[in-house]
């Protein structure tokens, strides 16, 4: 089915998938003025549907992309962005030419070292390359509906560890490169762990999906890393399958806002010449079941 045939009008929006997996377009809505509850529910239901929804041409000051996230739920301060120097409810992703690191560049959900990870982040572009600098999004309910009936018995009750140790902090493979977003790695940060379902059920939903992502898990509960990269490794790879995916092409004042509890998400590190500025904002999530 194409893209046209596929466009329906949801209420005052139309919403128009981008793949099979995931992701649609959205149009109809100016996202700087404060949103009618109808409105709201019609874009939170897009985001049930399809996982990760983008908007274009939007014009969001700070202001109004932190009253956006707010209609969504409260906004999550990321404990590692917080370097004490900007708005903690902010992050600025900032790339410039000459970064052998980015933010992000993994397959990944956000920030699931926290018992409480995010439930989903509104990223809007500042500065985009002509070309390049794509973000590329995974479907892990698809990820979990694919698993074979064996495997799904396995994973049942299967708990993973979550370590922001890769990703921040003194050791952190982003010290050992060049990356123009600041994360902490002062000698005071310390590692934040936990423990979450390797099948969590999406608490609006109800549908399973799988919940291990390469920046964060580190192993089964129960067993040791080495123990359980082999079966983590495999089930993180298979999370981003062709067919689970959609990739997103950003111009300026374009946002997307994904549902990170079903969603795994990767920025292609491609852009080596030009800048690529971001303004994410993150909204608070639950425990994860
Ligand atoms: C992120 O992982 O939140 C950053 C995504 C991007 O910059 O495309």
């Amino acid at each position: 089915m194409g893209l046209q045939s596929s466009r329906r009008r949801a209420g005052a929006l139309t919403v128009a998938p981008l793949t099979t997996a995931l992701g649609a377009e959205i149009s109809g809505v100016d996202l700087a003025v404060p949103l009618t509850d109808a409105v709201i529910a019609e874009i939170r239901a897009a985001l049930l549907d399809h996982c990760v929804i983008f908007f274009r041409d939007q014009q969001l000051d700070v202001a109004a992309h932190k009253r956006l996230a707010r209609a969504f739920g409260d906004i999550f301060i990321h404990p590692n962005f917080n370097t004490g120097d900007h708005d903690p409810e902010v992050v600025t992703i900032t790339r410039n030419p000459g970064d052998t690191k980015i933010v992000g560049e993994e397959w990944h959900t956000d920030t699931t070292m926290m018992a409480e990870p995010p439930m989903g982040a509104l990223l809007y572009a500042l500065d985009v390359p002509p070309y390049g600098g794509d973000t590329l999004f995974a479907n892990q309910y698809l990820a979990y509906e694919g698993l074979s009936e064996g495997m799904k018995t396995l994973l049942a009750g299967l708990k993973c560890i979550h370590s922001d140790r890769k990703v921040a902090g003194p050791n952190a493979p982003v010290t050992r490169g060049k990356r123009s977003t600041p994360v902490r790695t002062d000698g005071a940060w310390r590692e934040t762990r936990s423990s979450h379902p390797v099948v969590r059920t999406h608490p609006e939903t109800g549908r399973k999906c799988l919940f291990v992502n390469h920046s964060y898990a580190i192993g089964f509960e129960g067993m040791s890393e080495a123990e359980s990269q082999p079966l983590l490794d495999w089930l993180m790879d298979w999370g981003h399958r062709p067919e689970f995916t959609c990739r997103f092409r950003w111009q300026v004042g374009s946002l997307a806002f994904w549902d990170n509890r079903c969603v795994k998400h990767l920025a292609l590190h491609d852009v080596h010449d030009h800048r690529r500025v971001m303004r994410r904002v993150q909204i608070a999530g639950d425990r994860v079941r």
